[in-house]
């Protein structure tokens, strides 16, 4: 297995892909041509022959989700490009935005083609102010040199692109608040169903996908849905960028086939384990999965599967190594914090329950936890999941749980220390009810 197979990364170290003669020059906006000879529906049958996946966190199979959209409601149909990426650990797609910015807007035209969409758009996390001005600049290339405006190639087919950025909100990054926020109101999430496939923008047919997902698109119409499809493992096929961060030699952004073994990954690509300390564990999918101990990752591969297996998530993959001098109760404290402060406050069990839980946390962390607050953390954890409209809850907690499960002696030990030495000067009556 070649863990060095290049499909998005490909021209993201030539200083000036930016720029889109130089991008031309390397092929960028051929596929779409070759797309745009296509059929429509071919191209959904080439995505769909790829089992491509969504690289946006849930990997959803990205040609089943066009096969979705109703081609016959007389409503405009709308592709946006889910750029939020606000997820800790998690800074993939913003290479592709900065390096690569026609290859995204490729990718998107190629999708917008296939879904026989006029208009699309791009929301982008709003403190990725860089990447916004570099992606608006493409756009202005691509409408200069014809492959956006009415004409598209020529081909009289019409397509324009925005980009919308977003004024900081991880919950946007959740597609129906996405919609929510890209229509004017507060970005907190719909009820699903209906999906925003069927009705999302303004109510009309709207596909969402990652970044990532569509930079896949031009490699798919080169290459064939079966090419891409042989790489990779089963049910993980093709590369997957993973944003490598925390105690490592060389973080950063890598491309991998999928299946690649998850330490060889930490040794090969990112250098080793910092100062050639022990690993601790690792968080493999942004902050919002299980955390894996150093014995866990054993035999893990990067991919669907092999991750779901070992009790854990690929998620976006940003990958947070801890090494052997990691507190985690600090860990998942600062983890705790970013929800509580993120949680859009829509539904109670999640706004109240964001803030609760970070509250003990930092008790434990000052020395100040109480016996009974573990089972407190988890009780609230059940109370949260399933209990609210998006998946922000029920993610929320998976860092909790397996954080208090799997390091729950480093929890005990700080809580009983402090028992012992007596110096907690807290009200009890606080703890009981949870509050200070
Ligand atoms: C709280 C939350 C935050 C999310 N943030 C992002 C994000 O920043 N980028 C993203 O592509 N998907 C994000 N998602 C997933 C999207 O809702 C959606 O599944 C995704 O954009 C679909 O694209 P894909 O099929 O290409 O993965 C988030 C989901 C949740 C619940």
């Amino acid at each position: 297995m070649s863990k060095h197979k290049q499909i998005l990364l490909t021209n993201v170290n030539q200083p000036d892909q930016h720029l889109i003669e130089h991008a031309i020059k390397r092929g960028a906006y051929e596929r779409l041509q070759k797309a745009l000879s296509l059929d429509p529906l071919k191209v959904i049958e080439e995505v769909k022959a790829s089992q491509l996946r969504g690289r946006g966190g849930a990997g959803f199979p990205t040609g089943m989700k066009w096969g979705f959209v109703p081609r016959d409601s007389g409503k405009p149909v709308y592709l946006i490009n889910n750029a939020d990426e606000s997820e800790p650990g998690t800074f993939k797609d913003r290479v592709l935005l900065e390096r690569d910015p026609h290859l995204v807007i490729e990718g998107m035209l190629c999708a917008a083609w296939a879904l026989q969409s006029e208009w699309s758009c791009i929301y982008v996390r709003g403190e990725y102010a860089f990447p916004y001005v570099r992606v608006q600049r493409a756009i202005e290339q691509a409408y200069e040199k014809g492959f956006l405006g009415d004409n598209v190639c020529g081909s009289g087919w019409k397509h324009h692109m925005v980009i919308h950025r977003g004024a900081g909100a991880y919950i946007c990054g959740e597609e129906t608040a996405l919609l929510e926020s890209l229509e004017g109101r507060k970005g907190q999430p719909r009820l699903k169903p209906p999906f925003p496939a069927v009705a999302g923008y303004y109510g009309c047919p709207t596909v969402i996908n990652n970044v990532e997902t569509l930079s896949n698109i031009p490699w798919i119409i080169d290459n064939g849905g079966e090419a891409y499809a042989a790489i990779g493992v089963e049910n993980s096929t093709g590369t997957k960028l993973v944003s490598a961060s925390g105690h490592l030699n060389t973080p950063g952004v890598f491309e991998v086939e999928m299946g690649y073994p998850l330490l060889e990954f930490i040794e090969q690509e990112c250098g080793g384990v910092r100062d050639g300390n022990a690993l601790m564990g690792v968080i493999p999918g942004g902050s919002s999965v299980n955390v894996l101990t150093a014995e866990e990752c054993e035999g893990v591969r990067l991919d669907y599967d092999s991750l779901k297996n070992a009790g854990s998530s690929l998620g976006c993959a940003g990958f947070m190594v801890m090494d052997e001098t990691t507190d985690p109760i600090e860990a998942v404290l600062s983890l705790s914090r970013f929800y509580s402060h993120e949680s859009c406050g829509q539904c109670t069990p999640c706004r109240e329950g964001a803030h609760w839980i970070e509250k003990i946390f930092a008790r434990i962390a000052r020395g100040e936890g109480q016996p009974g607050d573990l089972e407190l953390i988890e009780n609230l954890c059940d109370q949260i999941g399933g209990h609210t409209i998006c998946a922000f809850g029920d993610t929320m907690i998976l860092p909790y749980r397996s954080f208090v499960r799997k390091f729950r002696q480093q929890f005990r030990e700080r809580i009983t220390q402090v028992l012992k030495g007596g110096e907690s000067t807290r009200n009890p009556i606080d703890f009981e009810i949870g509050m200070h």
